[in-house]
């Protein structure tokens, strides 16, 4: 949990850097949401919500992923309102009921980044380059960025038509659920892991786009090259969310497998409208931090120990424990960090541990030392000793840990 923290902590601060500021949401949303905005034919909708009736028999859903709820949220508080582009991060656990593997859970986590208000191609290259930030400040290399166009409600349904009866012929060739798929949404048919060969042979988006996306797609990508951010385009990636137009992405490991995705995202500007709110287009990503933490390159990983404490007391008799606790107290409240050794194991055994623990100091308080009301400390990268009173203990050892740092 403390290399988590540290790392969530590096996150915040990245997001703030961008100027994004954070939002939380429930962690259950009513499940109308997610159908609607994520999509009915989606595998996460179809087969992964965890949904449940509270007392009242409503539909209630463990949150699959947070766009849906940040726009929901967004919307409902009247921040649409104010213009502008609004910028949010968030961190949580999220719910899918898939078959869980390595990188892959029924609990997991995101840390994801939402711009919503603009439509301009400036605001997908800032969202890219926003979540290679965080690989680049850990340390990563040899990503790979994948990227699309999937287009709009303009475009979209012309080339709906064209890959449908591209599809007649090979009706054959799919599988059951693609199958399925052709009828009632064919473009899912590019996120089968078992239709690879039909995918090459298939028409796609990017030779159908409108005006509007083309110049979009064009705009990024000639973003991107200004920034010298390095991507690769895949008219095959389409995402497993309902909600994206133009731009999709995703940012993919070597190293991980099958589960290769670190992080992925787009735009959605029809989220909005079909969350009740009108017009207003938005673009962001997320990125699982079950992969971010499992894959953080070995020099980072090994920064993430746990912070030793300053001191360590170490108890040579129970009998001054009630006296040892009292002062720890003392010492906590000036900011000092104080472990104190209640094992009951051996003077010996207890200085071995201090020493080893990476702590400035061990403070010997036993019954010899209460009655003189001083402190035995030693001072354990010199190995110096000195006996401190307690009533000045606090300002002694805030004065040595100076030294020490
Ligand atoms: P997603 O691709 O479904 O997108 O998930 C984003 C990331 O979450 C994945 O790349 C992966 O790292 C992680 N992830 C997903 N499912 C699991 C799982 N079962 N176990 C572990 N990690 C997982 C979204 O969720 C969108 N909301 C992204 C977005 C934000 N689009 C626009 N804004």
């Amino acid at each position: 949990m403390r290399s988590w923290a540290k790392v969530e902590e590096r996150l915040a601060g990245l997001a703030g850097r961008y100027g994004y500021s954070e939002i939380r949401t429930p962690v259950f949303e009513v499940s109308e949401l997610f159908v609607r905005a994520v999509g009915e034919a989606t595998d996460i909708v179809s087969k992964e919500m965890y949904v449940f009736a509270d007392k009242k028999g409503r539909s209630l859903t463990l949150r699959p992923e947070n766009t849906a709820p940040v726009m929901r949220a967004f919307i409902e508080n009247g921040l649409h309102r104010s213009g502008g582009i609004t910028k949010f991060w968030y961190q949580g656990p999220m719910f899918r009921y898939d078959r869980p593997q390595a990188g892959r859970y029924r609990q997991f986590h995101q840390f994801g980044a939402e711009a919503i208000g603009h439509a301009g191609p400036a605001v997908d290259a800032e969202i890219i380059d926003l979540s290679l930030a965080i690989y680049r400040m850990f340390g990563f290399t040899g990503l790979e960025v994948r990227l699309n166009s999937v287009g709009c409600p303009v475009c979209r349904p012309g080339f709906r038509e064209i890959l449908t009866s591209a599809l007649v012929s090979m009706k054959d060739e799919l599988c059951d659920t693609c199958g399925e798929r052709a009828a009632l949404n064919p473009m899912r048919i590019f996120d089968c892991k078992e239709c690879g060969d039909i995918k090459e042979k298939l028409p796609v988006i990017t030779d159908h786009l409108c005006d509007e996306c083309s110049e979009h797609f064009s705009g990024l990508q000639s973003i991107l090259r200004g920034m010298d951010v390095d991507f690769m385009l895949d008219p095959l990636l389409v995402r497993g969310l309902d909600y994206y137009t133009k731009t999709a992405y995703e940012v993919l490991h070597p190293g991980l497998g099958g589960q290769n995705a670190l992080c992925g995202g787009g735009r959605y500007d029809g989220l909005a409208e079909e969350c009740g709110g009108g017009k207003i287009p938005a673009v962001g990503f997320s990125a699982g931090m079950e992969r971010l933490m499992e894959n953080l390159p070995e020099e980072f990983a090994g920064k993430l120990g746990l912070d030793p404490v300053d001191a360590v007391f170490i108890l040579p008799e129970e009998s001054a424990s009630a006296e040892v606790l009292r002062i720890a107290g003392e010492l906590r409240s000036s900011g000092v960090s104080v472990s104190v050794d209640l094992s009951g194991r051996s003077m010996k055994k207890q200085m071995k541990v201090a020493s080893e623990s990476g702590a400035a100091f061990a403070v010997i308080i036993g019954p010899e030392e209460i009655e003189k009301k001083e402190a035995a400390v030693k001072i354990l990268a010199s190995g110096g000793q000195e006996s401190v009173p307690f009533a000045g203990l606090t300002a002694w050892m805030i004065q040595e840990r100076k030294k020490v740092d």
